[in-house]
């Protein structure tokens, strides 16, 4: 069976993605590792708990990054709350001490090989100082997907970038430039997948306990979209459709390139293709440039209440 390692930052979409992963019944879900990113990394952790909790699954848990690389970090609290999922859960009070996120990442890698699918949903961080501490790891994986960048498509963050790449731009770097074999699933095709208010509503007012738990935290994203990006008309399912890639690949259509991550102040985060890469013989990241986006919606609302 193919075994799914998620690696979050807990947030509003990476919640609505870690349930449905957990009903996928084709995937194991082995374990989670989090991050920093919409919120500091112990909200990430206690959150991705609290929506296991919720979706009535019993997986491990590993707290990794507290920041980016060589950035720091500031927390807007706009679209996902100052807790991560729309201040549903308020302050954390249990802060937990296990291993490392990056070496449970080593690990896991090791035990399952190509069996293993990463699914990434935040900033990578955990993910680079997986592979800076064991480089091999790359060959031995069998995929990773990646929700984060926007090749055909401007940024969320700034007009290039997309936020799991900018905020940690040189873990970004690294990530698309070593050897993992990644499947981006950016903007291009997450703008596509569209939760709407009446979705909402339905989980809100459905006998389904898992879709009436993440209705409140859903409503707030909902609201923050309507704000900032009025002319989507909901909000965008970035990283549940990174785990419906990893279960279901044909959902899209994808171009082999291999991605430059920006560094220069100028155009920080940005990812375009990279044609000046040496010695590289084939590229090793599949560009999501289009997805079924009926077909995925309907999984997910039917595995989601
Ligand atoms: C990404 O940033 C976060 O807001 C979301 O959880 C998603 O992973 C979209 O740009
Ligand atoms: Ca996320």
């Amino acid at each position: 069976m193919q075994k799914l390692l998620m690696d979050v930052d807990t947030g509003i979409d990476d919640a609505l993605a870690i349930a449905y992963a957990a009903s996928i019944p084709h995937m194991e879900l082995v374990g989670i590792t989090t991050t920093y990113g919409m919120a500091p990394v112990d909200y990430s952790y206690r959150n991705t708990r609290k929506i296991l909790e919720y979706a009535g699954v019993d997986v491990p848990v590993f707290r990794g990054a507290e920041k980016p690389l060589q950035r720091t970090r500031e927390y807007s609290g706009r679209i996902h709350g100052t807790d991560g999922l729309g201040n549903t859960l308020g302050p954390v009070t249990e802060v937990a001490s296990t291993q490392h996120a990056a070496d449970y990442l080593i690990e896991q890698v090791y035990k399952h090989e190509a069996a293993l699918t990463i699914v990434a949903t935040g900033p990578l961080t955990n993910l680079a100082m997986a592979i800076r501490k064991a480089p091999e790891i790359a060959g031995l994986v069998g995929s990773v997907v990646i929700m984060g960048g926007a090749v055909m498509t401007p940024g969320n963050v700034t007009k290039f970038a997309e936020a799991n790449i900018i905020i940690d731009p040189e873990a970004a770097s690294l990530v698309f430039g070593s050897s993992l074999p990644i499947t981006m699933v950016g903007l291009d095709v997450t703008r596509k997948t569209l939760l709407t208010a009446r979705d909402v509503e339905r989980w809100r007012e459905g006998r389904n306990h898992l879709g009436k738990s993440l209705a409140p935290c859903t409503q707030f994203y909902l609201d923050a979209y309507k704000e900032l990006h009025p002319y989507l008309q909901g909000c965008a399912l970035h990283d549940p459709l990174a785990v419906g890639v990893a279960a279901y690949p044909d959902l899209v259509q994808t171009v082999p390139m291999f991605i430059k991550v920006d560094l220069e102040e100028d155009a920080l985060g940005r990812t375009t293709e990279d044609i000046h890469r040496e010695g590289s013989g084939q590229p090793t990241t599949k560009v999501c440039v289009q997805v079924d986006a009926d077909t995925f919606m309907q999984d997910f609302f039917q595995r989601i209440g």
